[in-house]
């Protein structure tokens, strides 16, 4: 993981570092300590203000240098809003604005007071973790490969902050507060780090292999080679890698966190990683080609979700699942027109080697319903150009058999800002996978490519499991910057059924 932001929390009193960012609520109203300093500094923020025209409009901010009589060299006063009607995920995001204000400053340290009231639903502490949280999410970035150092001043500007101390009431409360969120937060990025890292370095034996880093806190990691995915006839999946140098693998990870009943049946999650996709010998165009190394953006989630978990210690049993292969064209590979047999013994004609993501996931899902029984699947995968045609890069298209997942899924949504659109599932679109030479085709023709997508995998879905396919093509990578992540690599969904799992499936 690129540097990380070291947060800590200090109480009110304590000195902060020489930049410090502190709140201003609608109407320049200002917490006890911000109002301390203003009168220290002879109403410096309150004439800031004014010249400014800065009112407290939330993520709005006005900065003042050297400020007369308090030890501060920089004061940013950061706008708030109507702290009554913020949501959680406002606060995360404005901790990614209050970040990005202070990384362009001078300075490898900073501080950011919270000294509002807070409410009962809304505790001090709680914005105090919901903004350091964003706080990380925004620091990350992925510059390992950059080796020519920045000049010393770039550096200041750029990569200079390295710590941030937040000062709130209750330090220790908030410092609790944080865990979880923590946990989160280095879920996304890990999840990040995973899409950014380029098919040379991370090839499908290592993809598999960074699960493993799961195991010290607690995971159970089992990683399948060629040969026992021979065994268990994973012919669908398998024919994706055949023409690559590099062999496929498939990894579980298993989270036994659930307290009360040890039995419970699992919450299951599915991968594609196809950490790159040329197409095949149906080979794809040049142009872009290279963001083919995010291909394995579901799996990403996966993992960073899996790491989630554990390390927030989730009261829930969850398992991951992530099939890891490389679609490369040579004399090895699949040719179109050739049959395979899939683990659920259907057969599956493939009349496009670019469509490869489905046959991954076929054997997998397959997999991990005889495997785990679960109580339901989620898959993830960037698996249709189509889908970005339909939405755009702002929603992930979820299709799913199940209204109450689709309910539970879309709450957690709205909780945390990644947003999904519920596609259909149709037995108009299952018609079109229907093949003369085997139990299906892979490709559905030139229309609803999303849609017939998705009903080739329900084919592998039984009918009383619970399921949803989430089509994250548009939102794993190359999206819009927002306050909470400037990487290619966005580390989508893990914040997203994190939530879900936490207001779903933790409880009872
Ligand atoms: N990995 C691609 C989908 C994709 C495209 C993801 C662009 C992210 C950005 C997938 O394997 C694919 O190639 N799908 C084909 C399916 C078609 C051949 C039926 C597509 O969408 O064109
Ligand atoms: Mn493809
Ligand atoms: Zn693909």
């Amino acid at each position: 993981m690129s540097d990380r932001l070291d947060v800590s929390f200090a109480s009110l009193a304590a000195d902060p570092e020489a930049t410090l960012a502190v709140l201003a609520a609608d109407g320049l109203e200002l917490g006890p300590k911000a109002k301390e300093i203003d009168s220290k500094s002879a109403g410096a923020i309150a004439k800031a203000a004014a010249v400014a025209d800065f009112k407290g409009k939330y993520k709005s901010s006005v900065e003042i240098l050297a400020p007369a009589k308090v030890s501060i060299d920089r004061l940013i006063v950061c706008g708030l809003g109507r702290p009554a009607g913020l949501s959680e995920q406002q606060l995360v995001d404005l901790g990614g604005a209050i970040l990005a204000q202070l990384q362009a400053r001078k300075g490898s340290s900073a501080s950011i007071l919270i000294d509002i009231e807070g409410t009962d639903d809304l505790k001090a502490e709680m914005v105090a973790a919901l903004i350091a949280q964003g706080a990380m999410l925004r620091h990350y970035t992925f510059k390992k490969y950059l080796t020519k150092k920045p000049s010393e001043e770039q550096a200041q500007d750029k990569d200079g902050l390295k710590k941030l101390v937040i000062h709130v009431a209750h330090p220790d409360k908030a410092k609790a507060a944080f865990q979880p969120l923590k946990a989160v937060a280095n879920g996304v990025n890990f999840a990040r780090d995973l899409v950014n890292e380029p098919a040379n370095i991370l090839g499908p034996v290592e993809l598999a292999e960074k699960t493993k880093a799961l195991e010290k806190l607690g995971v159970e990691v089992e990683i399948f080679d060629v040969k026992q995915m021979e065994k268990m006839k994973m012919g669908s999946l398998l024919c994706v890698g055949q023409g690559s140098e590099r062999p496929s693998r498939m990894a579980v990870m298993v989270w036994n966190g659930a307290k009360g009943n040890k039995k419970q049946k699992p919450v299951c999650f599915v991968g594609k990683g196809v950490i790159f996709d040329t197409g095949g010998i149906s080979i794809k165009p040049a142009a872009g080609m290279e963001d083919m190394k995010g291909d394995m953006g579901g799996s990403a989630a996966v993992v960073g979700l899996m790491y989630a978990l554990a390390e927030r210690k989730a009261n829930v049993n969850a398992v991951g699942l992530i099939g890891c292969v490389e679609n490369m064209p040579s004399g090895s590979a699949v040719r179109p027109g050739d049959v395979v047999t899939s683990m659920s013994g259907q057969t599956i004609e493939v009349i496009n080697t670019d469509a490869e993501g489905r046959l991954v996931l076929a054997d997998v899902l397959t997999y991990a319903q005889e495997t785990f029984k679960p109580k339901l699947i989620i898959d993830l995968a960037t698996l249709t150009g189509a889908i970005m045609i339909a939405l755009g890069k702002e929603y992930a298209g979820m299709f799913a058999n199940d209204d109450k997942l689709v309910e539970d899924l879309t709450a957690a949504s709205k909780a945390t800002g990644e947003k999904i659109w519920r596609m259909p599932l149709d037995k108009a679109f299952d018609k079109m996978m229907d093949s003369k030479n085997a139990d299906m085709k892979n490709t559905g023709g030139r229309w609803g490519g999303s849609c017939t997508a998705a009903a080739f995998l329900q084919r592998f879905v039984n009918k009383d499991t619970p399921w949803a396919h989430l089509d994250v093509a548009g939102t794993a990578m190359d999206g819009a910057k927002t306050d909470t992540n400037t990487s290619w690599g966005s580390g989508w969904g893990v914040r997203l059924l994190d939530r879900f799992v936490a207001d779903f499936h933790e409880k009872g």
